[in-house]
């Protein structure tokens, strides 16, 4: 009983008193999400004498008692950080902050890897694909011709398509246990707004892919899913997606398709670069607008400049063989919001289209911040 009067009587001012002590003694070094990590050894650090290795900070000078006492309020308060109106906005700036923690976390060799979503239980897998050279497209569809060789970088890219597992820990912030104001990052990235409707649309969530996200959302949820992990996490561009299509020899009879329902992620035999389900099952965003004559040009990925289309592929459980083959091509349209009773129309749900997924891809060579805010940001997210 005694601490708690004790407590009460001693409130602590955090932006007035105790912000300003970290900024001075320690801020250059440490920031807050390493302060929560370490909060039962805050406080010792700063008392260790001074030539001790462990004392803090490492350099001196030492922190005065009476700021070391009001260092240890706001932890025995529960080191409460209340987070200023907006503390960063969605823009190049939080894209810049995300980077520097990629930096910070180092490569990761061309080799598989399981990711792990911090505050959840989720977790997924990334593949290898190398980088080479491969002739894209096909003479079958006008879209897909010219055949023509494409130079292509390593990358890695998701094992399955993204769960609802996954996907979900980004709509509802609280399933990962995030508090607003624990991470400023994470918080600035834009989240989806409730669905109106449950959106697997009762055809299951746990192990099955996610759906009807717009090209908006799945950016958004690239985005958010680098700042958790600290790697760089995107769409794939059309030419890698089609290269990891043809280079893993993905088969039609390894897909999902004319079916009734999607079925759960790796429910058929992945192709010979480990990828389940890249024909078939849900088609899969691309970073590029679709363009029926793209192949004449050659970019290496098509930048939005109109909220539709951007190109889909792998086509889906709805559609029928015509569409399980690595070239072809879907283009996005305004009739998959068809349902949408919100006016304006959502900009994070394509209700109509219950055969639209991800495929997330993380380049090997890690781009420039101005580069990965593109990739971020289509600049179309509204519909007009
Ligand atoms: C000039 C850089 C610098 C400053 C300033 C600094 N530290 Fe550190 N601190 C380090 C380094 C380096 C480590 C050891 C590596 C690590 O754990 O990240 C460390 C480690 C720690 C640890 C972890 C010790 C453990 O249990 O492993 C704590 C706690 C800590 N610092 C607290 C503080 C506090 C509190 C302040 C301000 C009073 C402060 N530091 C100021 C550089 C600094």
């Amino acid at each position: 009983m005694t601490s708690l009067w004790f407590l009460a009587y001693l409130a602590v001012d955090f932006d007035g008193q105790v912000k300003p002590l970290l900024a001075k003694h320690c801020n250059e070094c440490h920031d807050r999400a390493f302060y929560l990590r370490h909060k039962d050894s805050l406080l010792k650090s700063m008392q260790y004498p001074a030539g001790d290795e462990r004392a803090m900070p490492p350099e001196g000078p030492r922190v005065p008692k009476s700021e070391q006492d009001l260092i240890a309020a706001w932890i025995a308060e529960g080191m409460k950080w209340p987070v200023e109106a907006k503390a960063m906005n969605d823009d190049l700036e939080l894209t810049k902050a995300i980077r520097a923690q990629i930096v910070k976390q180092g490569d990761t060799p061309l080799r598989p890897y399981v990711e792990k979503v911090p505050g959840s239980n989720v977790s997924f897998e990334m593949l290898p694909v190398r980088g080479g050279k491969f002739k894209m497209g096909s003479m079958e569809k006008p879209d897909e011709a010219p055949i023509h060789e494409r130079s292509v970088e390593a990358f890695f890219m998701s094992k399955t398509e993204v769960t609802w597992d996954l996907y979900r820990l980004f709509m509802f912030a609280m399933l990962s246990g995030e508090k607003p104001g624990e991470d400023l990052v994470v918080d600035a990235v834009s989240r989806p707004t409730k669905p109106y409707t449950e959106m697997s649309f009762g055809m299951g969530i746990d192990g099955f892919p996610a759906i009807s996200m717009t090209h908006h959302a799945a950016n958004k949820f690239a985005q958010w899913l680098s700042a958790k992990t600290g790697h760089f996490y995107r769409l794939p561009t059309e030419v890698e997606w089609e290269y990891a299509c043809v280079l893993g020899q993905t088969k039609p009879e390894d897909a999902v398709f004319s079916a009734q329902k999607y079925a759960k992620v790796a429910s058929k035999k992945p192709n010979a670069l480990g990828l389940h389900d890249m024909l078939g099952n849900v088609m899969e965003w691309t970073a590029d607008q679709y363009q029926a004559e793209a192949y004449t040009r050659q970019e290496p990925w098509v930048k939005s400049k109109r909220p539709y289309p951007h190109t889909a592929r792998g086509g889906s459980w709805q559609d029928d063989a015509r569409k399980m083959r690595c070239p072809a091509r879907t283009p996005s349209d305004p009739s998959w919001k068809q349902q949408d009773p919100n006016l304006p129309k959502s900009i994070w749900y394509h209700t109509d289209a219950l055969g639209l997924g991800i495929r997330l891809v993380r380049p090997a060579k890690l781009p420039t911040a101005e580069e990965m805010h593109a990739f971020w940001n289509n600049g179309v997210a509204e519909d007009n």
